[in-house]
């Protein structure tokens, strides 16, 4: 781990400050900077009672927990180890026999804008009677379900129905391929498979069981006995005697009633894969206690949720936004919430916001860059600009995954919120369960483009490479201080990579975000300057560069050698560009197009469309150290289209970097 001098640099030069309006404060949850330092100070003061009053208030036990936080085996923090919960108990039977039993839980509308909806009691019925499917198919308490399932109320069915039997779901993005679900089913070692036969997606029907069919013809999934399949269309799909049921069919046959069943504290909820520094994806591991508090009190603080609201968070189950801001924060809060099948441009690019008038949505949270290409949309047509909605309803903004930069912060807050919603640009990562740093909405003086504060009881700080704390203004490395609740217990599998991941030596113990960070001079404020770590992020998708490189070479008859690195991209964040040598010569003109496509495709299939490279260059070697190390910060340059003035002194092939900067 290094911070390389993309983090250590300079300062946001933003002066524009937005604080919350007086009636924003006065009707918020957290009030004002007096409740959040309130908060805070609480925590500091006691920082286990803090988060022990908090977890007896916002979690409902089943057996109280006496401890609430064990350190004896850092970094594998227990948190309210003793105590028994039920993810789905409290999610769903806590409002059972209170006015919630009849709230709209989920507004689901389709890629095709039929809506269904259903109640807290519809949906726990639902979730029993599947939780009952799968009793029925011998899944037990601990054993690891993979989902595979698109954008529907059937989504969050199959996750809470695990949580509820306590068995751990893997939740694998419907665009992932057929080897990466064999990877991840593989190394999850699932009994089971919850998949549908399509997906809807822009009008398109795209497979998803023939994908889960193939990936266990790959071989040594024996542990996965059972495929279920949701009928999301009509169009008939293969289906194996024996091993293959529908959903619908085993559901009719179950009863409605199905008793949680209580687990452990630490109980694994859910693994969720998501891309590091090596080739391997890591299955990232939840515990059931403690992230469910944070994914519902992260609903109460960072967005500000009263009983009224109408809450839109579109990211997909596959991510980790989708679990804990769609399957859990919000049904743990009783929130009602849309949820939307399809693209934000399909059938027109103002889906969002005919949706949102049209289901009278309060908060809304999406993600960068999913905002960046709807401006880039409605200014090339007026018909589909939000002022061509009524979006009076909103009264909260927030956004995810990725940083957001000043302009399109300043559009999302002038013409989707009217300058009258604040934006909670929350940052937050797979491991850290929920947000992290992130402004509260009735407290928080907004500054575009900062993330601005953590939240009371996380310790966030910039550090240097040896974990001394920076100045503000300076950039450094970002870290978390103190375990927390919601924080990634381990490495499905693989203790020793997530000590060395996230609690390197040199860091005295503190969590390793994998991120660079600065904080303003004025404020304190944070401001996240992006991944150190090999690390990319694509639209908000996390991408790992060796995973890419390691299916380039994968194509060993054409591929002798691959890196690939990230370049700045005004739609999507960052770009994926990967530097290919080939074993036959370096080819040029519409060879050179020709097989660029040929190995983009490649790509798509062996990890999934989003890892597709959006450029290819060819060269007859990679620059190289004498000791044969790639110099990434010399191709990281070169896919930057900057002019060659780095140090290139302890290069062995200078030339190299000409014929592939010429290749531009
Ligand atoms: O680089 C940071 C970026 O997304 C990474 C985490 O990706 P993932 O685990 O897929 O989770 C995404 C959804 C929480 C981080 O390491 N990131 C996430 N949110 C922000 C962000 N970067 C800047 N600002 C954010 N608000």
């Amino acid at each position: 781990m290094t911070a390389p001098s993309n983090a250590i640099q300079s300062t946001l030069v933003e002066n524009r400050v937005f604080p919350p309006s007086d009636a924003t404060v006065a009707a918020a949850r957290v009030a004002g900077m007096a409740g959040y330092e309130a908060l805070c100070a609480e925590a500091e003061n006691d920082y286990e009672g803090f988060w022990a009053r908090l977890a007896r208030e916002n979690v409902v036990w089943n057996k109280p927990f006496t401890q609430t936080l064990d350190q004896s085996d850092a970094p594998f923090f227990k948190w309210f180890q003793d105590g028994e919960l039920n993810a789905s108990a409290n999610c769903l039977d806590k409002h059972i026999g209170t006015p919630t039993e009849n709230k709209t839980a989920i507004i689901f509308e389709a890629d095709g804008g039929e809506v269904t909806k259903v109640t807290y009691k519809e949906l726990l019925a639902k979730v029993s009677q599947f939780a009952n499917v799968l009793k029925s198919k011998g899944v037990q308490k601990g054993d690891r379900v993979v989902l595979y399932m698109p954008m529907t109320i059937e989504g969050v069915i199959a996750m809470q129905a695990c949580a509820r039997i306590g068995a751990t779901h893997s939740v694998v993005f419907g665009g992932f391929s057929s080897k990466a679900l064999h990877e991840r089913i593989q190394d999850a070692g699932a009994v089971a498979v919850v998949t549908a036969n399509y997906q809807m997606r822009g009008g398109k029907e795209l497979p998803l069981k023939s994908i889960v069919d193939e990936a266990l013809a790959m071989g040594g999934c024996d542990s996965a006995k059972s495929v279920i399949v949701f009928q999301r269309t009509p169009t008939a799909v293969n289906m194996v005697a024996g091993r293959d049921t529908f959903m619908h069919e085993e559901m009719a046959a179950q009863s409605t009633e199905c008793a949680p069943e209580f687990v452990g504290a630490e109980h694994p909820l859910f693994v969720l894969y998501t891309s590091g520094s090596t080739g391997k994806p890591k299955g990232v591991q939840h515990s059931t206690g403690g992230y469910l508090l944070w994914a519902k009190l992260t609903m109460d603080w960072t967005f500000d949720l009263k009983d009224s609201d109408v809450f839109w968070c579109t990211a997909d189950i596959g991510w980790i936004t989708g679990h804990s801001y769609v399957a859990y924060g919000p049904l743990a809060a009783g929130a009602t919430q849309i949820i939307f099948e399809g693209v934000p441009t399909f059938p027109k690019a103002d889906r969002f916001w005919t949706m949102i008038e049209k289901h009278k949505c309060t908060i809304f949270y999406t993600a960068p860059t999913a905002i960046r290409s709807l401006i880039k949309a409605a200014d090339s047509d007026a018909s589909v600009h939000p002022d061509r909605s009524d979006l009076s309803s909103l009264r909260i903004l927030g956004s995810v995954g990725e940083p957001i930069n000043p302009e399109a912060w300043m559009w999302y807050y002038k013409n989707v919120g009217g300058e009258r919603c604040p934006i909670v640009d929350t940052f937050w990562q797979t491991e850290t369960g929920g947000h992290m740093i992130t402004p509260l909405p009735g407290a928080t003086p907004l500054v575009p483009g900062s993330c601005t504060l953590p939240l009371p009881g996380i310790t966030t700080a910039i550090v240097d490479e040896t974990g001394q704390d920076v100045p503000n203004g300076s950039g450094g490395i970002l870290v978390v201080k103190k375990p927390w609740p919601s924080m990634i217990r381990t490495i499905w599998g693989d203790p020793e990579r997530f000590k060395k991941s996230y609690f390197p030596e040199e860091l005295k113990g503190y969590y390793l975000a994998g991120d660079g960070a600065v904080r303003s001079e004025d404020r304190g404020y944070f401001r996240i300057t992006g991944r150190i770590d090999d690390v990319l992020n694509v639209s908000g998708h996390r991408m790992g560069t060796m995973e890419i490189e390691s299916a380039l070479v994968a194509k060993s008859d054409i591929v002798a050698e691959a890196a690939v690195v990230g370049r700045p991209d005004d739609l999507t964040g960052e770009a994926i560009v990967a530097f290919v040598v080939l074993k036959g010569p370096v080819p040029t003109g519409d060879d050179a197009k020709a097989l660029a496509n040929e190995l983009r495709n490649w790509v798509g299939k062996e990890i999934g469309p989003i890892a597709k490279p959006k450029e290819i260059r060819f060269g007859e070697n990679l620059p190289k150290t004498r000791s044969g190390k790639i110099m990434r910060r010399l191709l990281r340059g070169i896919a930057k289209g900057e002019t060659l003035t780095q140090d290139t002194s302890t290069l062995e092939n200078p030339h190299i970097l000409e014929q592939l900067a010429r290749t531009n």
